[in-house]
């Protein structure tokens, strides 16, 4: 079988970090917090993190910060719940949570819950299941979950729960495997998992794997890297993982790699970019691919990072 090139990886990660005149990254800039989120998580997985200079990682993450508390995708930008999660685990990432404002990165997120418990993703409005994982995911990590009602948060997540067993962006929405990592997740966090039928879920999900080994988000759709992440990281959370053929997803992943220049494709043969370099590489740790930290499957950062979190405070 092949093999995970890691050092093509890291090249590759560290360059597109720096090339801010291609075409990726020009559709990237308004992302680029969540770009560091992925670029960062990955070199850290490969254990090649000590490569970034820290302190300019910090200063350019303090300058997307919005007078709001939230965080912007870019210096300038407009503030979101997404940046602001990406925002916090970049600084946790380099261990400089220190810098923060916590309580005002708080209830910025706070601010943004609705009556019945769902969250919006800024001043906008728009509500997304994506929104409350997040929500909840950030203040867990800042250790002020105390700032939201959990339990209307968590009665909402349960609410948009589908007859098949998973779950959509809102009520009634179609069942989409991101989205059910977003639930999953926040109920994992919140210690919810229990409004779930795992034996239902477990099945929809891995239904999700196709003949060539790869996973797909929904029915009938192509197999795509980044599901490994969102459909395993799920099926580890209802202890269903063991349904799915992980030697044959292995195997799509590596076969998505840039053997060459580096980076990983959604599919074999089509262009890298950093997204799918991320779930490709946290796809495998999940897996357990040797030689690679492992990452947790309810944060989406490295498991060595979670228990300092959590446990050494
Ligand atoms: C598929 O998106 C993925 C989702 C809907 C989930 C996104 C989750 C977050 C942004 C929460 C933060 C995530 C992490 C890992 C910390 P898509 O637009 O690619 O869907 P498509 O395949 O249907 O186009
Ligand atoms: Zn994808």
């Amino acid at each position: 079988m092949e093999e995970l090139a890691v050092k093509k990886h890291v090249k590759y990660i560290l360059s597109a970090e720096k090339s801010k005149d291609d075409f990726a990254s020009v559709i990237m800039e308004h992302l680029r917090m969540n770009g560091a989120y992925w670029g960062l998580t990955t070199l850290d997985l490969l254990g090649k993190l000590e490569t970034v200079d820290t302190d300019e990682v910090v200063s350019w993450v303090m300058e997307c910060q919005h007078e709001s508390g939230g965080f912007c995708g870019n210096i300038g930008h407009d503030p979101h719940i997404l940046f602001t999660l990406s925002a916090v685990q970049v600084l946790a990432l380099v261990d400089r949570i220190n810098v923060l404002d916590i309580d005002k990165v708080s209830e910025y997120i706070a601010g943004l819950q609705n009556e019945d418990g769902s969250f919006a993703g800024d001043i906008w409005g728009e509500i997304d299941t994506r929104f409350s994982y997040i929500a909840i995911c950030c203040l867990s990590l800042l250790h002020r979950l105390d700032k939201i009602n959990v339990e209307k948060a968590v009665k909402y997540i349960v609410s948009c729960k589908n007859p098949d067993g998973g779950f959509g962006s809102t009520r009634g929405a179609e069942s989409h495997a991101g989205q059910i990592f977003c639930c999953v997740g926040a109920l994992a966090i919140t210690g919810s998992l229990h409004y779930i039928d795992k034996d239902l879920l477990g099945w929809w999900l891995c239904e999700r794997q196709v003949k060539s080994g790869g996973l797909n988000g929904r029915p009938e759709k192509l197999p795509d890297v980044c599901y490994s992440w969102w459909v395993l990281s799920s099926l580890i959370m209802i202890d269903r993982v063991h349904w799915i053929d992980k030697q044959k997803l292995v195997r799509f992943i590596l076969d998505c790699q840039d053997k060459e220049n580096g980076g990983i494709s959604d599919r074999p043969d089509d262009v890298v970019d950093v997204f799918h370099t991320y779930f490709g590489v946290a796809g495998l740790s999940l897996l357990e691919y040797p030689g690679l930290k492992a990452i947790d499957p309810a944060y989406a950062l490295p498991v060595d990072l979670i228990n300092k979190i959590f446990f050494s405070r």
